[in-house]
């Protein structure tokens, strides 16, 4: 309980804070966050409402069950938690579906919605530090959010299943999350379906049981992963199974539809992942593999952790790019999605480093058909680390100039520093996050040249960059 002598100055707090609270009542927003209540978001002015203040999530364990008929969902969310300030209450996020009940600890604690907001107040206030658990039970049909740039993620229904690719804020369409990538956990989760359908996560399948006509497949991911690179995909898929040279296992689901063209793909992921361990170091992760569905209103491709997600069956380059991410968004995460450049530009380089290194067009002429563009040409249309809103997260600039900037480094640095300086971004931040100020940083560092004005010319300034 709060000392007594504290008493006066809250009581102070509470009436200044009368205005503000009844104002937000009025407009059904939250009330403000106090001192001991949670942020209702991680302060990612593209996402606001995107993850949340207060606590550090370690570890999901989901229990889903989904009816692929009626498209019905139930499930059970426990989410180990820490908090990091004393917590009366706490915000996850969660879009759409029904909540029945929450508990922290053993204790059953009180709820309520608002918007993409689930707020929960436990019984008693957690300590800063506290190690806690939530457990959240839930249902509905779940449905994907629409992102600004009008593409649809998270659970997205198929004729089969459902195709699940929670980037960038589709996490909560099918469990409470934390859902910004400022906070990574480990994962189980557990999904029962129909017999005859296969569900698949990230990480390492630890069982496979059919009874009274369902499947339960139980996924482990024990490196740490964004709620975003999360997924319970589901459909008829062939599968097929078996571990690299490396040791990496892995686990490649495709729909009977998208077999044949699949197939040549798919063969190439054991050497593609042994070119990019070259290239950018040891791969991070145990498992592999891919998910292949047949979800042709999707429109993109997910990079999944540990086994990207396709639309339709790949083309090489598409196998090569989901995989590079594995490196570059994935293990070395963004703190922020104004840096989302250090995902697609690394990835969209690394498309150009393989065709150049196996018989095709080189990164200077993959960059030089791109310079050839009017300075009018959508690809100069904002800045690549600097895009200025969710909307424009995947654009053209945000890949195309993005890879662009890495290809201008590497022409100023040579190849030697410049593979060093990938390799040593992909091992000194593994597993961990990055910034783009940090990436500038590494790269003076290895090369020991100033490095500053080129890469903010390439990465921030307006318009198209003049090219030496
Ligand atoms: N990150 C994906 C890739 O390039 C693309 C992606 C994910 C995307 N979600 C999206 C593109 C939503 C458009 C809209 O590998
Ligand atoms: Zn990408």
């Amino acid at each position: 309980m709060t000392p007594p002598h504290r008493q006066p100055a809250r009581h102070r707090t509470a009436v200044l804070a009368t205005v503000p609270v009844a104002v937000a009542a009025l407009l059904g927003a939250a009330a403000p966050a106090g001192p001991t209540t949670g942020a209702p978001g991680a302060g990612d002015p593209y996402f606001p409402l995107s993850g949340n203040g207060g606590y550090d999530v370690r570890h999901y364990d989901l229990t889903l069950r989904y009816d692929t008929t009626s498209r019905r969902l139930d499930a059970t969310a426990v989410l180990t938690a820490r908090a990091t300030q004393r917590l009366t209450r706490f915000d996850l996020d969660l879009s759409g579906l029904k909540v029945t009940a929450v508990t922290v600890g053993r204790t059953e604690a009180g709820f309520r919605r608002d918007g993409q907001e689930l707020v929960v107040t436990p019984r008693h206030a957690l300590r800063a530090g506290q190690e806690f658990r939530v457990t959240v039970a839930y249902h509905g049909t779940p449905k994907p959010v629409t992102d600004p740039d009008g593409a649809a993620d998270g659970w997205i229904p198929t004729d089969d299943g459902a195709f699940v690719a929670g980037e960038p804020q589709g996490a909560m369409t099918w469990f409470p999350t934390n859902g910004h990538p400022r906070d990574k956990a480990s994962y189980d989760i557990t999904i029962t379906v129909p017999k005859g359908r296969t569900a698949v996560a990230g990480g390492v399948l630890l069982s496979e049981r059919t009874a009274h006509g369902r499947t339960t497949f139980h996924w482990r991911e024990t490196q740490p992963m964004a709620a975003y690179l999360a997924t319970a995909t589901i459909g008829k898929f062939q599968v097929e199974r078996y571990t690299t040279r490396d040791g990496i296992q892995v686990y490649n689901a495709v729909d009977a539809r998208e077999a044949r063209a699949a197939a040549p793909v798919l063969k190439k992921l054991p050497s593609v992942l042994e070119w990019e361990s070259k290239l950018f170091g040891p791969y991070p992760f145990r498992a592999a593999g891919s998910i292949v569905d047949h979800a042709p209103d999707v429109g993109y491709a997910l990079e999944t952790q540990t086994r990207p997600l396709y639309d339709s069956a790949p083309g090489l380059g598409t196998l090569v790019h989901e995989n590079a991410h594995q490196w570059f968004g994935d293990s070395v995460s963004l703190t922020a999605w104004k840096d989302i450049w250090l995902n697609e530009g690394f990835a969209t380089y690394a498309e150009w480093l393989y065709r150049e290194q196996h018989g095709g067009r080189s990164a200077q002429q993959a960059f030089d058909a791109l310079y050839a563009r009017p300075a009018s040409d959508g690809l100069w249309a904002y800045p690549p680390g600097d895009p200025g809103s969710g909307a424009h997260i995947f654009g053209t600039p945000v890949y195309q100039r993005g890879a662009m900037a890495l290809h201008e480094l590497r022409r100023a640095v040579g190849d030697r520093d410049f593979f060093r300086i990938l390799r040593a971004w992909a091992t000194a931040h593994r597993a961990g996050h990055a910034t783009t100020a940090q990436f500038v940083r590494l790269a003076e560092e290895k090369s020991g040249k100033s490095l500053k004005e080129l890469l903010h010319t390439w990465l921030y300034a307006p318009g198209k960059p003049n090219s030496t």
